[in-house]
């Protein structure tokens, strides 16, 4: 096991790649802190990873609220006394529509979630990390972190505003032996694809069948990703064979884009 007696936070592990990241996380033998607004689907992954023998803790938490995050990581120091991997997994769409029409209130909740969820969780948990001189922090942005998506402002520059984050991050952190890295998901198959494929698709007249084929051609493998091959690169990132990476934007994305 890679990963035997550290304790890793991740947050949005309700569903999605957030589960699949924290179901990986304790097969490799972490303690898993699962934080989400969810407790019903939290409930759901932390029985699936009691069901492969792992050991989880589920914290209620909106990663938007200062408040939220600071009981996150009290009640993980109360109940496993330390903190060695942080994922920033959480985040939302955000609205699609012209940058004209999107409204305040959709702006600041799409910046709210995306990045001051990420600045929020790393403010708590960085001190822990710091006085034990290691630790592991991981960022879930996206291709949209490095490229354009049409019709989603919002989303595009919070993704691409982690890219700033995650680099200042890792020199700040680098002398205290801690790495950040930020891993890049392309189109990855589930509820939130879905979703996103028929709200786009509506905004752009096409069928969710035309959205699904157009973005898979975008990759050369003409497939989308799984959320299991996000969580395989998050357990490398935070196993010891990982140590010497950081500061990184890491594509998991079938090829879609090469930079
Ligand atoms: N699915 C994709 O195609 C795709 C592609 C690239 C990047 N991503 C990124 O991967 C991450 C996970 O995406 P997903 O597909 O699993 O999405 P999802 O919508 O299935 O899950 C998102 C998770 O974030 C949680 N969340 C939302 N707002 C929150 C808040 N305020 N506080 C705490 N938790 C909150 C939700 O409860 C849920 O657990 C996101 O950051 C997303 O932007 C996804």
């Amino acid at each position: 096991m890679e990963l035997k007696d550290k304790v890793a936070i991740v947050t949005g592990a309700s569903q999605g790649i957030g589960r699949a990241i924290s179901i990986a996380l304790a097969k490799e033998g972490a303690s898993v802190v699962l934080a989400s607004r969810n407790e019903a689907k939290l409930e759901e992954t932390a029985q699936i990873i009691k069901s492969n023998g792992g050991t989880s803790l589920k914290i209620r938490t909106d990663v938007s609220r200062e408040a939220e995050v600071k009981n996150m990581v009290q009640k993980t120091l109360e109940t496993f006394r330390t903190i060695d991997i942080l994922v920033n997994n959480s985040g939302i769409a955000g609205p699609t529509a012209r940058c004209e029409d999107v409204t305040l209130e959709e702006w600041e909740e799409t910046m709210a979630v995306n990045l001051r969820g990420p600045f929020l969780c790393c403010k708590y948990v960085i001190p822990t990390l710091k006085a034990k001189k290691s630790g592991r922090i991981i960022h879930i942005g996206s291709i949209s972190s490095k490229r354009p998506l049409q019709n989603r402002t919002p989303y595009t520059t919070s993704k691409m505003g982690l890219i700033g984050f995650n680099r200042t991050l890792a020199v700040e952190l680098g002398p205290f032996n801690i790495t950040v890295n930020l891993i890049c998901p392309g189109a990855t198959a589930g509820e939130r694809l879905d979703n996103v494929m028929t709200t786009m698709g509506k905004a752009l007249g096409k069928s969710y069948e035309e959205m699904a084929a157009a973005f898979k051609a975008l990759s050369p493998l003409d497939r989308f990703v799984n959320a299991e091959d996000i969580a395989n690169m998050v357990v490398y990132l935070a196993s010891d064979k990982a140590k010497n990476i950081t500061g990184q934007d890491i594509n998991v994305c079938a090829g879609i884009i090469m930079y």
